[in-house]
């Protein structure tokens, strides 16, 4: 099993276990993906994903890209199952230690949140092996550091360090490794504390392309207006208030 997964009520913390290859994502790691975002769509829950050993991702399986032909490339076999992450209701947290590489930065990529130790070295060195970021590096990472920046590491292949990653906004906070699953925890639990819908209905609009607002807003806003939840959250705040 390359993907451990540990379901609570609220969240579902799923560790890439594949230390042996320094989480390599293979196809059947992508195969556990698939059923972990099945899992996640039919009862939504706030995702942490996360790696063992001191290490997130060294990138996709590089035994297995060797061998991969025009048609593979076409299926789009990693692209589809991170844009499948990406699109998740509920939020999806990356907490990264140590190697977030290739294909395991542009999982990193698709999550809504992003953590790491001061071990992480993050970045896309395909254009050394012949080949490009093809799982969303290219169109996610300017959306996350800036045109300039992305071309910068894209065209390099050279990885960030913890400190230089935390400056460009690609990871919002550092921890050390032992602290690092509760600093996810926390972040799951303020986010359990708000109402569920709104969440989801937050996420929604975020990921919503620019021409589609402030169209999306009114009619997520108008669904949330007359929401049992949101007179019951409004009324005891006033209440308490009294
Ligand atoms: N795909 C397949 N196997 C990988 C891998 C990858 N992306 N990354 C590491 N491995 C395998 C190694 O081949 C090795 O296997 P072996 O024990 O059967 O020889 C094992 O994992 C351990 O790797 P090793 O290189 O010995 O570990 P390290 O701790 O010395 O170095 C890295 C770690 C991440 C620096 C190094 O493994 C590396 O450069 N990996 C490839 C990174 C990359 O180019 N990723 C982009 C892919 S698109």
């Amino acid at each position: 099993m390359t993907l451990r997964i540990e379901e609570h009520r609220d969240r579902v913390v799923a560790t890439l276990d594949r230390p042996e290859k320094r989480n390599a994502i293979d196809q059947a790691t992508i195969d556990a993906l698939h059923d972990l975002c099945a899992l996640l769509e039919r009862t939504p829950r706030t995702l942490i994903i996360t790696g063992t050993d001191g290490v997130f991702a060294a990138g996709a399986d590089i035994a297995q890209l060797r061998d991969r032909t025009a048609d593979d490339a076409r299926r789009a076999i990693n692209a589809t199952a991170f844009i499948r992450v990406h699109d998740l209701p509920m939020p999806v947290i990356a907490a990264l230690d140590g190697y977030a590489l290739g294909g395991g930065a542009e999982l990193a990529y698709a999550a809504d949140i992003r953590i790491a130790t001061p071990s992480l070295r993050i970045g896309n060195p395909e254009t050394g092996l012949g080949i490009i970021a093809a799982a969303g590096a290219t169109w996610r990472l300017p959306e996350i550091v800036g045109d300039a920046r992305a071309s910068e590491l894209l065209l390099t292949g050279r990885a960030l360090d913890a400190e230089e990653a935390l400056r460009w906004g690609l990871v919002s906070s550092l921890h050390p490794a032992d602290e690092l699953l509760a600093a996810a925890h926390r972040i799951v639990d303020r986010i359990a504390a708000n109402d569920p819908l709104a969440t989801r209905h937050t996420k929604r609009a975020l990921r919503t392309p620019r021409a589609g607002h402030p169209a999306i807003e009114v009619e997520l806003q108008a669904e949330l207006f007359e929401s049992p939840e949101k007179i019951r959250r409004m009324t005891d705040f006033l209440e308490k208030r009294r």
